[in-house]
Order: structure tokens, then C-alpha cells, then sequence
């Protein structure tokens, strides 16, 4: 047989067995067969040089057209091949790569730091620093510096964790007050917002740890007026609306006059509910004008510069604005409350 008829008889035999095939493995059995090193093809085409002159260019020529053509077949082949177990597919292998992935579950911030997040902005916007201190703290910054000496009955007021040393959890955030004048020199605007402790039994509106603000400004000639406007800013900007306050005179050793402002309870409107313990109004706020003594322990001349301060409970304030009338909520873990955030 010569070189001609060899090609034909194989490119009719490829062919025939390319159109049989009915898997792609099969395809790639045949991909080697005819097209491999060892393939008939090849051969014929490694002994070219063998071939006479004349015969040469006519050989060459239809060897590579059958290549060609092979090459042609399977490749229709395997689509075919492809297009038919993407049609076969039953509805359970069946991936629709276009639809969009299962989303999974993130966690997000807790209430109370979306709340320290909020407050911090409204009081930067202000003009004031955040600033911090610890929450194991020293009989002197937690009391003595402000103004409540050993014995004091003031001590009373707030019940402390002690530590074995004698060092406490910090009971309010007003010791960051002190470390503050110690660090800078006035004009003084802070806020340290952080966690205090207490002794204390639980109810609906009291937690042994919770969240203060603890706000500071000193300057020459800061009154009353200025701790107004600056509390009624920051309770606008958190609510959202104007929010209707009321002051009390209130008594902490380290302010004179102190002041006790109480919001309208946004849960019951006034009208009386647990959190409120029914009289309409939520002692939001203590605070009032920085005292002398403490100015002093702080290296501040008092006759020269004066100040406010005020101690805001966070936790309330987060209360207030989303409806929550149960303290314990906050560190009870429970995700049916944290979720809803
Ligand atoms: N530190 C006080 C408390 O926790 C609150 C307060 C702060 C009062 C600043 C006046 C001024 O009860």
C-alpha cells in the first residue's frame, strides 16, 4: 500500500472511531492512537525524509491535512461529549455557578461600644480628647484626690471592691479626672469613657460592672451655662431629637454645686415603668461644677481657671434609646438580645 492510501485508510478509520467514542477517556485513548508518538501518523511523518523527492510535498501535504482533520474530529467530539452529561445532569448534580454564595453568620459590635463609638464622635466633634485610665485603680485617684478623705461617709456612697493589696476597682470614672490634670494643663476637654465596678445586688437598673463617660472641661470662666449647652448637644446628637431634662441639685464630694440631670424616661414616655422605678424620669447624668480641692490635687489654681465635670451611665443611655428595661441583659450573653443590634 503506499504513503496515500495509508493516510486515507486512516483518516477514514479515525473517523469511524472518533464517532463511536462516547466518553472522554475514550477520546484520549484515541487522542494517542492516532495523534501519539507512536501513532501511525507520526510515524509516516518521522519518514518523510525517506520518501522520494517528487512524493514528498504531495505526502507531506495530505499527512497534515489528516492531522488536522483528526484533531478537528475530537475536538467536536469532546464538546459533544461535554454538552451531553451537562444536559444528563440530574437536578441533584445540577451547581448553578452563578447563584450567589450561602452567606455565614458574623458577629457585630455590642450595643454599649456602638453606644462609646456614637458618644466618642459627638464629643470629638466638640472639640474634646478621649483619654483613659485603669480600671484597677488607687484609693487615691478613686477618692481621696477628689475630695473624699479617709472615713469620709461619702465612701458610702459607692460600694467597693477591694483588692487584697489595697488597691480597688475603680468605682466611677472620675479618678480619670485627676490622672487628666496631672497629664495636661488647661484648657482641659476630656471624655474617658470605660467600666466601673460596684458592690452591688442586681435589679432591672443596676449591675455590679458597667459604662461610665466620664466628661471634664477647664478653662477660664466655664459655669453652669456651658454644662448645659454641652449636655444638651451631646443628648440631641444621641437621640435624635430634642430630649426633655430636668436638673436636681445633687451631692458628690467633688463637685460643688452638683447637679443630678435626669432625662424623661423614653421607655414609658413618663408615664412610670420599671426602669424609671415609676416616676417617668431616669437619673441620666451627675455632674456639676470640678471643686476647688479638686483643682488643687490636680495643680490647678482655682482662682484662676474652673471647670465642669460629669459622670454618664452608658449602659442607661443605650437603655433609653433602644427600649431595653433590663440592665442584666448586657452581659448575659444571651444572643436573642444581642442580635437585635
Ligand atoms: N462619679 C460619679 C458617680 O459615679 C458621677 C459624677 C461624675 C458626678 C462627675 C459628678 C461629676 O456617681
Amino acid at each position: 500500500m503506499d504513503l496515500m492510501e495509508k493516510l486515507v485508510k486512516l483518516e477514514n478509520e479515525a473517523k469511524e472511531s472518533i464517532e463511536k467514542a462516547k466518553t472522554i477517556e475514550e477520546l484520549r485513548e484515541l487522542t494517542i492512537r492516532y495523534l501519539g508518538r507512536k501513532s501511525s501518523l507520526t510515524e509516516i511523518m518521522k519518514s518523510m525524509k525517506t520518501i522520494s523527492k517528487e512524493l514528498r510535498p504531495q505526502v507531506g501535504k495530505k499527512a497534515n491535512e489528516v492531522k488536522t482533520k483528526i484533531e478537528n474530529l475530537l475536538n467536536k467530539k469532546e464538546e459533544q461529549i461535554e454538552e451531553n452529561i451537562f444536559l444528563n445532569l440530574k437536578e441533584t448534580e445540577w451547581v448553578d455557578i452563578t447563584e450567589p454564595g450561602e452567606r455565614f453568620e458574623k458577629g457585630h459590635l455590642h450595643p454599649i461600644t456602638i453606644m462609646r463609638m456614637e458618644v466618642e464622635d459627638i464629643f470629638t466633634s466638640m472639640g474634646f480628647a478621649i483619654v483613659s485610665g485603669p480600671e484597677i485603680e488607687l484609693d487615691y485617684y478613686n477618692f481621696e484626690a477628689l475630695n473624699i478623705p479617709q472615713d469620709h461617709p461619702a465612701r458610702d456612697m459607692q460600694d467597693t471592691i477591694w483588692t487584697k493589696d489595697g488597691s480597688l476597682l475603680r468605682t466611677h470614672t472620675s479618678c480619670v479626672q485627676i490622672r487628666t490634670m496631672e497629664k495636661f494643663r488647661p484648657p482641659i476637654r476630656a471624655i474617658a469613657p470605660g467600666r466601673v465596678f460596684r458592690y452591688e445586688e442586681t435589679d432591672a437598673s443596676h449591675e455590679h460592672t458597667f459604662y461610665q463617660v466620664e466628661g471634664l472641661m477647664i478653662d477660664k470662666n466655664i459655669s453652669v451655662a456651658n454644662l448645659i449647652a454641652v449636655m444638651k448637644t451631646m443628648l440631641r446628637e444621641v437621640f435624635g431629637r430634642d430630649v426633655k431634662v430636668r436638673l436636681r441639685p445633687g451631692y458628690f464630694p467633688f463637685v460643688e454645686p452638683g447637679f443630678e440631670l435626669d432625662i424623661n424616661c423614653l421607655i414609658c414616655g413618663g408615664e412610670g415603668c420599671p426602669v424609671c422605678k415609676r416616676s417617668g424620669w431616669v437619673e441620666l447624668l451627675p455632674c456639676g461644677m470640678v471643686h476647688p480641692n479638686v483643682l488643687k490635687a490636680g495643680n490647678i489654681d482655682p482662682d484662676e481657671y474652673s471647670g465642669f465635670a460629669f459622670g454618664m451611665g452608658l449602659d442607661r443611655l443605650v437603655m433609653m434609646r433602644y427600649g431595653i428595661d433590663d440592665i442584666r441583659l448586657f452581659h448575659s450573653g444571651d444572643l436573642r438580645f444581642l442580635e437585635q443590634f
